[in-house]
């Protein structure tokens, strides 16, 4: 299969030009300027944008939490990740007691074998760090293709600070790369504690119960442990102003901290959980949503470097069924997570590049090749010969209101319901075949499920 992409402009992080692009088979093939390579399909790319395939480095899929699952599995949620525009997705892998790396890395694995709609990675995230387990960091990063580590400083599963140190030293010594969920577990459960008390039991007092001095800190322990091991960090879902903060001073002292932030927290703010009819645990999410003080603070934070990756943290329970299983009369049982996988890119470009809080190739850097490079994607993440051909024509022009009932997420709700969106992909290509396109009222599937990969990802390269 052979595609041509006649006139449209190339975007990626350096820049962007009008050419045209040849793809054949898997991977991009040519670029250049009146390209008349014979094809199976030519596309009309004039006034479009020729973007590389998003990459979404932060999602829950069939991941067993608080009770039950998050409910896009490997075929809901890359059906519609293709219809978003996102080409490769890196999952969690949760450790279950007794396992190994790999027999988690195996497990999850036959979940996804023939049921990928584009390809895929896995970060094992240490749940049960026994000896063994850390020694086996330097197989996972060099020869399993998972070279980066997910640990928790909440939730039952968290891992101590001993472990943290360790697995920095690890990764340091091997190529990896070690991401933290961090907030502060002993601030949470003592205002938990006091809210139970007082009868606060709202999807409010989530919020509440989780303040940003809980994020910052977190990030600040695990920086020292950092700057103590000579390692390397990745802050995932950073939310708060006050723990963008404390990333940019480590940074300034010459810490490698990395962070990346996710669209809830740069476009939603606290005053959901107040929304009438008990609507607020729709956003009943770890971190939760801050002020628009954070928000704003957080795209400065995108346009000065400081975040080099925005993902979604795709978790997704239904608001009838899973958020109010156990939790309608306490916000600590509201299943956490909310789905994002699909509206990650159009959120991103229309509230970001459209209304100017960032330009078109820093979108393209934090979605695609930042985050490539971040996680060892070599084929991924730009439009160059020799990549992947995981493309999306963009038409940046094209208006939508976002609706949960024209989307593909196994879920009855969208965080983002009623925005109007400026631009939506025309057609999305992962490895030169066409996985999506738009009907004229909303993206429709037209992939192949299965023919996504596990991509065996590189090690870490310090940047
Ligand atoms: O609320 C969230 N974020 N749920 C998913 C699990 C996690 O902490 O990332
Ligand atoms: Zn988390
Ligand atoms: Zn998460």
């Amino acid at each position: 299969m052979s595609v041509l992409f006649k006139g449209g402009t190339i975007v990626n992080a350096t820049g962007r030009y009008v050419a045209d692009v040849f793809a054949d088979g898997d991977k991009i093939k040519a670029i250049g300027t009146d390209l008349d390579n014979p094809a199976d399909e030519v596309v009309n790319a004039k006034g479009l944008y020729v973007l590389p395939g998003a990459i979404d480095p932060h999602t829950h899929l069939c991941m067993p939490f608080m009770g039950t699952y998050a409910q896009d599995d490997y075929e809901t949620g890359t059906i519609a990740a293709a219809c978003g525009g996102v080409t490769c997705v890196v999952d969690f892998d949760l450790q279950q007691k007794g396992e190994t790396l790999l027999e988690a890395i195996e497990r999850k694995k036959a979940l996804a074998e023939g049921k990928v709609a584009v390809d895929y990675s896995l970060h094992p995230a240490v749940m049960d760090p026994r000896p063994e387990v850390i020694e086996e960091v330097k197989k996972a990063c060099q020869d399993y293709g998972t070279p980066s580590f997910k640990i928790f400083m909440v939730y039952d599963f968290r891992v101590d600070d001993a472990t943290m140190i360790k697995l920095l030293e690890q990764t340091k010594a091997h190529g990896g790369l070690v991401q933290v969920h961090a907030e502060n577990v002993h601030v949470i459960d003592y205002m938990n504690a006091v809210l139970e008390k007082e009868g606060k039991l709202d999807p409010y007092y989530h919020a509440v119960s989780r303040p940003n001095l809980a994020e910052e800190e977190a990030i600040y322990r695990a920086s020292k442990m950092v700057e103590m091991s000579g390692s390397r960090i990745y802050i995932v879902h950073l939310s708060s102003k006050e723990g963008l903060w404390i990333v940019k001073q480590a940074r300034d002292r010459g810490i490698k901290i990395y962070a990346e932030t996710c669209p809830q927290y740069l476009l939603l703010d606290e005053e959901r959980y107040k929304e009438p009819d008990w609507n607020g645990a729709k956003y009943v999410m770890s971190p939760p949503l801050r002020t628009k003080e954070s928000n704003e603070a957080l795209w400065e934070g995108l346009r000065g470097g400081d975040l080099q990756v925005v993902a979604t943290d795709h978790c997704p329970f239904d608001f009838n069924g899973k958020k109010d299983m156990n939790g309608k009369d306490d916000y600590k049982k509201i299943p956490n997570g909310a789905p994002g996988i699909e509206t990650l890119l159009i959120m991103i470009h229309s509230e970001g590049v459209a209304k100017g809080r960032i330009t078109l190739e820093k979108m393209v850097d934090v979605l695609s090749c930042g985050t490539a490079r971040m996680f060892g994607l070599k084929d991924k993440g730009e439009i160059a010969v020799g990549k992947d051909a995981d493309i999306v024509v963009f038409d940046p022009a094209q208006k939508f209101t976002v609706t949960q009932s024209k989307l593909h997420m196994n879920v009855d709700y969208t965080p983002y319901e009623g925005f109007e969106v400026t631009g939506m992909p025309k057609a999305v290509y992962a490895r030169g075949k066409k996985v999506s396109q738009w009907n004229g009222s909303q993206m429709e599937f037209v992939g192949e499920i299965g023919r996504g990969r596990f991509i065996k990802r590189e090690p870490f390269q310090p940047f």
